[in-house]
């Protein structure tokens, strides 16, 4: 039987390349295309062929998929900060649609008209729920939450039209490395934030600890990197089987507070400090948990690793390799 191709874009970001290995590990082929903006090509495994560039360059992009013969494209490739897009949301409309409208363009009409998107729980807004359905309001509270909720329907519009297989997966906020070499060196996310504090001697520091939250600090649902990347292959399986459309939450379905990531870091890494509390942040919800149970009955997806699991397979990677 022939080996099945999946082409990664953001293939050499961090859960990108937790994305490619999980393909490679299911007996699946992967490319990459990567315009390395934040992507590092030492996080690539040997003989994974790299097309750098950017998915937003329409002829590159129709290259790519013509040239691979690719069963589908797993979209990761994207700007990530809200923060960021608060100051400049048009890049995060240049980089995060426009790229979705460039693969759409590429993929209509061919055999490769199979894609998973890397969505966010950021589209849910700032919501009144202890836990969010797929199917609650969505009210994204910044540009990169509008990027990404604008991506999924255009992409489920389009694939309804054209008639092809589109899951978008809701992440929610993802920790863990795999590997050394693939750690989340972004500076975005309160583990990696905390590990470079602790690592220049200094205090984690918390956004905001007057959310109307039990302990006053925002609320979050971790799941690691490693089980997230399951989930794609689960999602590429079902699209392989049948052109579904639709869409998923990816957590845990389980909510902790920053300080609870605090004391669980103190806990793994065994180094005591006093988090540094600190003005809000522009767009950070109070408090964003999934309910994930449409995953697990339609892709039969679960996450297996807990928190202390994932804070610890960072926590190694960010120690000095020997
Ligand atoms: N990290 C999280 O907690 C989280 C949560 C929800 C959603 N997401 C989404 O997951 C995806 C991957 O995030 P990540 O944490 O691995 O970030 P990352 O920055 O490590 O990876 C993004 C990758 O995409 C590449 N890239 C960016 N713009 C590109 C472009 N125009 N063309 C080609 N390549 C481009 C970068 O070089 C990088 O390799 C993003 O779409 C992000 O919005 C991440």
């Amino acid at each position: 039987m022939a080996i099945t191709r999946w082409l990664v874009t953001g293939g050499a970001g961090y859960i990108g390349a937790h994305v490619v290995r999980a393909l490679l590990d299911s007996g699946r082929d992967a490319i990459v295309l990567d315009d390395l903006s934040t992507g590092l090509t030492s996080r690539l495994p040997v003989g994974v062929e790299l097309l750098k560039g950017s998915v937003t360059d329409a002829s590159f992009v129709v290259e790519a998929v013509e040239q691979t013969g690719c069963a589908g494209i797993i979209h990761l490739a994207a700007k990530k900060s809200p923060t960021e897009s608060m100051v400049d949301p048009l890049l995060y409309a240049d980089e995060n649609v426009g790229g979705m409208m460039t693969l759409l363009r590429a993929v209509k009409g061919t055999a490769s008209a199979r894609i998973v998107f890397s969505s966010s729980c950021s589209v849910y807004g700032n919501p009144d729920l202890s836990q969010v359905t797929e199917d609650a309001p969505t009210a994204p509270a910044s540009p990169y939450g509008d990027s990404k909720l604008y991506g999924e329907r255009l992409l489920n519009s389009a694939a309804t039209a054209y008639g092809f297989g589109a899951i978008s997966l809701r992440y929610f906020n993802v920790v863990g490395a795999g590997a050394p070499a693939l750690r989340d060196n972004g500076a975005y996310n309160l583990v990696p934030l905390a590990f470079q504090a602790l690592r220049r001697g200094a205090d984690p520091r918390v956004f905001g600890s007057d959310y109307p939250t039990p302990d006053g600090t925002c609320i979050r649902d971790y799941v690691d990197v490693e089980d997230l990347a399951d989930a794609h292959v689960r999602a590429a399986q079902a699209l392989e089987a049948n052109p579904i459309v639709s869409v998923f939450n990816v957590g845990r379905g389980v909510g902790s507070s920053v300080l609870d990531v605090l004391d669980a870091i103190q806990e793994v890494t065994g180094l005591a400090f006093t988090p540094q509390i600190l003005e809000r942040r522009a767009g950070d919800p109070a408090r964003i948990v999934g309910q994930v149970d449409k995953i697990r009955h339609e892709l039969g997806w679960s996450a297996r690793r807990t928190l202390m699991d994932m804070i610890g397979s960072a926590w190694l990677a960010e120690l000095p390799q020997v």
